[in-house]
């Protein structure tokens, strides 16, 4: 049996499509010398977070080479720490909770955005390959001062 050339080149098409579906839905890629690589949840008590090791002193700390990691905490109508400072080609892994209500830790223009609820710490890992300015926005209404929620991410050269 002989496939037709143009079945041939649907085929190939079809295929490329479905893959890049699939690596897109997997990595997440956003481009502007970002991409999201993991992003997961894990519990903890938002009344103690003076206690947690991670949220006690909220902070970038390098974990490896070009690892680093930021503990981050949202509460009505901040960030800490802000602003967030990592190098370029860097992977940074993001952990944010709450202390009291729902928020979000949204960087703009990219697809780095997860649902910050209290008693759990979101997790999301970024890769960042060039210096930029990323500005945090909180998507989920908190109250009075939610449109002025923000803070800033520098990627230092
Ligand atoms: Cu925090 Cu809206």
């Amino acid at each position: 049996m002989k496939i037709h050339t143009y079945e041939k080149l649907w085929l190939v098409a079809a295929m490329v499509l479905i893959v890049g579906i699939i690596a897109t839905i997997t990595y997440g890629t956003v481009g502007l010398g970002i991409a999201m690589v993991d992003d997961q949840e894990d519990t903890i008590s938002p009344n103690d977070l003076g206690e947690d090791e991670r949220f006690s002193d909220p902070r970038v700390e390098q974990v490896g080479e070009n690892e680093y990691e930021a503990y981050v905490i949202a509460q009505t109508f901040t960030y800490q720490p802000n602003p967030i400072e990592v190098p370029e080609n860097s992977e940074v892994t993001f952990y944010v909770t709450s202390r009291d209500v729902i928020h979000s830790f949204s960087l703009v223009g990219t697809n780095v955005n997860t649902m910050v609820v209290p008693g759990e710490v979101a997790s999301i890992t970024a890769e960042f390959d060039e210096p930029a300015e990323y500005g945090v926005v909180c998507n989920e209404y908190c109250g009075s001062g939610h449109h002025d929620m923000e803070g800033m991410v520098y990627v230092l050269p």
